[in-house]
């Protein structure tokens, strides 16, 4: 755990066509999150099926890459301290009707399968597998947010 640890946030295509991504990054930079990295892109078929690697034997697999792939995503590194466990909690829970209102899915979703963002799960596997899968080492920016010394 270090005040620079890393987290790869996504606003996904049902969070952007419903106007959710202002509001999205604003909770996480109210919390403290700094924003390093940001990119608006529609993903690739390629692409979403190596995000999902790890759920390809799902039966839920292809309408998830479908779903990940029909619009523009709003893809993003966070960091500061805890960032994966703070976003997980941030988000809530995966299924919608489980997830407390006051995080993300809970106040936004209803569906499991639009529940409006992804995170990372952990630290030292998703996280830097996805935002590696992402971005490249440049698209991350190093710098320091004014009020830093205030949060930690
Ligand atoms: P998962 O990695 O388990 O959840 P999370 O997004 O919270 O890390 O699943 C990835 C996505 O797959 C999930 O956000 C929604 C979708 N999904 C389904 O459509 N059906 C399911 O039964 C599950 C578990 C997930
Ligand atoms: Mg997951």
């Amino acid at each position: 755990m270090s005040d620079h640890e890393r987290t790869f946030l996504m606003v996904k295509p049902d969070g952007v066509q419903r106007g959710l991504a202002g509001d999205i990054v604003s909770r996480f930079e109210e919390r403290g999150l700094k924003l390093v990295g940001a990119k608006f892109v529609q993903i690739s078929q390629d692409l979403a099926e190596q995000h999902y690697a790890e759920h390809e034997d799902k039966p839920f697999f292809d309408d998830l890459t479908a779903f990940i792939t029909s619009g523009p995503v709003l893809a993003m590194v966070w960091e500061g301290q805890d960032a994966v466990a703070q976003g997980r909690r941030m988000m809530g829970a995966t299924d919608p009707l489980e997830a407390d209102p006051g995080t993300i899915r809970g106040d936004y979703g209803l569906d499991l399968g639009r529940n409006v963002i992804h995170g990372s799960d952990t630290e030292e596997g998703s996280a830097a597998r996805e935002i590696d899968l992402f971005f490249d080492d440049e698209e991350l920016v190093d710098y320091e947010r004014i009020d830093e010394t205030w949060l930690y």
